[in-house]
């Protein structure tokens, strides 16, 4: 039903992601799962980074990271986001908020499996968003990390894991002719998820 390209209204926000995502990974894009992470530092700034998306569903939206980083302290001391997309080859954009929880530690320990064995030691490796005295200090800690798991499976470092947005609030975007662009936002009611079209 998307093949207009034009905006489609859906009872449910999650479905309507679902179906811009699937185009998005079907696009000549190399990477459709990069998104915005927006969170608030302490007195008020936005700060925002690029992460990747790991998985959604009805709960909300999974990346992964240190928990230590900057983000992480942001969000241990204001657990809000907002997320962004921009999908150029479909000229789409959705935007997300919401609240932030951590997922389960299973959660993490099983997508830190499937990760790559140079990724599992990077993570060991970066105290992420810390001061690194040079490029070599970083290199010779992962070289001293996959020499203590020669052969061994590397574990999921207990700073490292996934965030989950729950969204309360999704819009999205069509570019269209004439900058009569098509937005449809979605905020979540105790009655479900209420709906209104927006001026562009
Ligand atoms: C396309 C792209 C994807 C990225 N994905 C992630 C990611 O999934 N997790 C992560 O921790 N950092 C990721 N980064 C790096 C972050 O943008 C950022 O530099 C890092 O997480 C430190 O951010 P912080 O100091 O605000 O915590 C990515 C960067 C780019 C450009």
């Amino acid at each position: 039903m998307m093949s207009t390209g034009h905006l489609d209204d859906k009872a449910d926000p999650f479905d309507l992601f679902r179906s811009w995502y699937d185009e998005a990974r079907d696009s000549s894009l190399s990477f459709p799962n990069a998104m915005s992470l927006s969170t608030v530092r302490p007195g008020g700034s936005p700060a925002s980074r690029m992460v990747l998306l790991s998985s959604f569903d009805s709960r909300g939206f999974v990346f992964h990271t240190n928990y230590e980083s900057a983000k992480g302290m942001e969000i241990a001391a204001f657990p809000r986001a907002a997320l962004l997309f921009w999908w150029e080859p479909l000229n789409r954009q959705v935007r997300i908020e919401g609240a932030v929880e951590r997922t389960a530690p299973e959660e993490s320990v099983a997508y830190f499996a499937r990760r790559p064995r140079g990724s599992q030691i990077g993570a060991w490796a970066s105290e992420q968003s810390r001061p690194l005295p040079s490029r070599k200090t970083l290199e010779v800690r992962a070289r001293e990390i996959e020499a203590r798991h020669k052969d061994v499976l590397v574990p999921r470092p207990p700073h490292w894991g996934g965030y989950r947005v729950i969204p309360s609030a999704f819009e999205f975007w069509t570019g269209r002719e004439d900058r009569l662009h098509d937005r449809l936002r979605y905020d979540r009611t105790p009655a479900g998820w209420a709906s209104v079209r927006l001026y562009p």
